[in-house]
């Protein structure tokens, strides 16, 4: 029951043009090696400067980015709308301000996935995305005013992986949905947590990952905890030899995320909750963190039972009937 993803046609025709542009073909030993070094480079450089802006003027960032970070962030952000269109989150809109769009990683899902979303304004202070995707029926520009949100009901502002070197822009609030994906790491995570909460104060509501509107347990109730989401992807044979030559695979990707309206999300039915953890075995059990409200707390299959279900991190769940509170363990 893996929740696995496929490199996007849409996004891979793009990375393909820039890198045919540029002469390196990965299903050749020596692109692959050229690309593996620029992408350890990039990989080091965020890791060094984990708020740095992405140094788009350099040759080795955009083969990086074109290469390997648009196609794994589409895998991200089209997990998400995924998520979104579940529970008919973008109902109504039809204009997408994507915020630190570099290549339109977001609006390649969106595109393929929401047709009626059919205005893409990509904000993006760096000229060089702009230049490298002119063949694209997107409008980039440089910085966001209130101006820009003309038609604030009908509005998804997007931010993905951008918060992360940019405050979120004040007129992101007026728009009447917000998409936004971020690192998992602990400072990016416990971050958007206090964004969700900033949303919340501010008459926004949770669509997803979220099922209820009060605190998050992960945020109250411990100091080092963020919620983060994880899909497989599925990995071409010329990719796994890519990631051969570098020092870590994404055989799996995480990523933290929002999905938030000015609009109230349909009653989410009580029985359900997400699995925000993943599956752990302890002495006599299986525990997975799950969340339905303010709690923290855990679905538990008792080993003398039988084997507990394999479920992903990330799905909803429905908790039956019989299952039983036992201090913060909902034991199935
Ligand atoms: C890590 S990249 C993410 C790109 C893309 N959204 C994705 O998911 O792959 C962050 C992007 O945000 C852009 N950025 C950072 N600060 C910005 C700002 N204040 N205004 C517009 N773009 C910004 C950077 O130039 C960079 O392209």
């Amino acid at each position: 029951m893996k929740r696995v993803f496929r490199l996007s046609e849409t996004a891979m025709t793009e990375s393909e043009r820039f890198l045919a542009a540029k002469g390196i073909d990965p299903r050749e030993p020596s692109g692959r090696r050229r690309l593996a070094n620029s992408i350890k480079r990039l990989s080091d450089f965020f890791i060094e400067n984990p708020s740095g802006a992405t140094p788009w003027d350099e040759d080795w960032v955009q083969e990086a980015y074109f290469s390997y970070y648009l196609p794994l962030n589409e895998i991200r952000t089209r997990s998400v709308v995924e998520e979104g269109l579940k529970v008919g989150f973008f109902k109504g809109l039809s204009e997408v301000i994507d915020f630190g769009a570099g290549p339109g990683t977001a609006d390649f899902s969106l595109q393929d996935k929401v047709t009626a979303l059919q205005s893409f304004r990509l904000v993006e202070r760096s000229s060089v995305p702009a230049r490298l995707l002119s063949h694209k029926p997107w409008k980039y520009q440089t910085t966001l005013s209130s101006a820009d949100i003309k038609n604030p009901q009908e509005t998804l502002f997007v931010a993905s992986y951008s918060l992360t070197e940019a405050a979120i822009p004040a007129p992101a609030f007026q728009a009447e949905a917000l998409m936004i994906l971020e690192p998992s790491t602990q400072q990016d995570g416990r971050a958007l947590l206090g964004l969700r909460q900033q949303l919340i104060d501010k008459g926004f509501h949770l669509w997803a990952p979220c099922l209820h509107q009060q605190a998050c347990p992960l945020s109250t109730h411990s100091a080092r905890d963020w919620c983060h989401d994880r899909v497989h992807v599925d990995r071409p044979d010329w990719w796994i030899k890519l990631e051969e030559l570098l020092p870590f695979r994404n055989q799996t990707i995480t990523f933290s995320y929002l999905l938030a309206r000015k609009t109230p999300p349909p009653t989410f039915p009580k029985n359900q909750a997400r699995l925000v953890g993943d599956s752990l075995p302890e002495k006599g059990k299986t525990r997975q963190m799950l969340c339905r409200g303010p709690e923290r707390e855990f679905a538990a299959w008792m080993l003398r039972k039988g084997e507990p279900p394999e479920w992903p991190r990330g799905i909803v769940i429905e908790i039956p009937d019989s299952a039983q509170k036992v201090s913060n363990e909902i034991r199935f």
